[in-house]
């Protein structure tokens, strides 16, 4: 085990250590209302944004996982997590995904997910990283699936019925 998150790279992307330089940006990210609108808290408001950048940014769990900017062309298009989780028992690793809606449709969020996915399992040798979605998200449901998570229940968190997965060690 190393004691550093780690950058990480897909084909088209970057994943970088969430870091006080992305903080506008992320801002910028959240001000479409989509971004937000099944997260339980409405992030369009810069002063909301930036607060719940500080509180990614006040992260201190485990050294190695935590929260990454997501870079194409060097530009930050989403962001992803994977963390312990506050919601699911004894801080189970929780993986997370956002991406700008501009830059929907072509896989993207999937790419970020499964480096980050990839990562946790394999480098990380994390025994198992869950997602938690709502049950009305649908095309965060189908990412989750085009990932090969597993859906093992439902239930109900943060703000609303959401759909427990979780991804396994092992080809997928
Ligand atoms: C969830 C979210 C990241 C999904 O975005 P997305 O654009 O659907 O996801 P991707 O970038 O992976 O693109 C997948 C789509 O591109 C298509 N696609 C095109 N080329 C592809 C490729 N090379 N690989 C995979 N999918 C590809 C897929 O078929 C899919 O379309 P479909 O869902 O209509 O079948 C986005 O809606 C979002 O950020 N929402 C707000 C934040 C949020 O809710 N986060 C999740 C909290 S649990």
């Amino acid at each position: 085990m190393g004691e550093r998150q780690k950058c990480l790279f897909s084909d088209r992307l970057v994943l970088e250590p969430l870091a006080e330089r992305h903080a506008d940006a992320v801002v910028d990210l959240f001000a479409d209302p989509a971004m937000s609108s099944l997260l339980g808290t409405d992030l369009s408001a810069p002063t909301l944004a930036r607060r719940m950048v500080d509180d990614r940014l006040a992260y201190d769990g485990p050294p190695e996982p935590g929260h990454w900017a997501v870079l194409l062309d060097g530009d930050l298009v989403g962001l992803a997590h994977l963390r312990p989780s506050g919601e699911l028992p004894d801080g189970l690793p929780e993986i997370g995904w956002y991406l700008a809606a501009r830059h929907g449709g072509r896989g993207l969020a999937t790419e970020a997910a499964r480096a980050l996915l990839r990562h946790g399992l394999d480098d990380l040798g994390l025994h198992s990283v869950w997602a938690l979605v709502h049950v009305d998200n649908a095309p965060s449901l189908r990412l989750a699936r085009r990932l090969g998570l597993l859906v093992v229940g439902e239930g109900h968190h943060d703000n609303g019925p959401h759909r427990v997965h979780v991804g396994l060690p092992g080809p997928v």
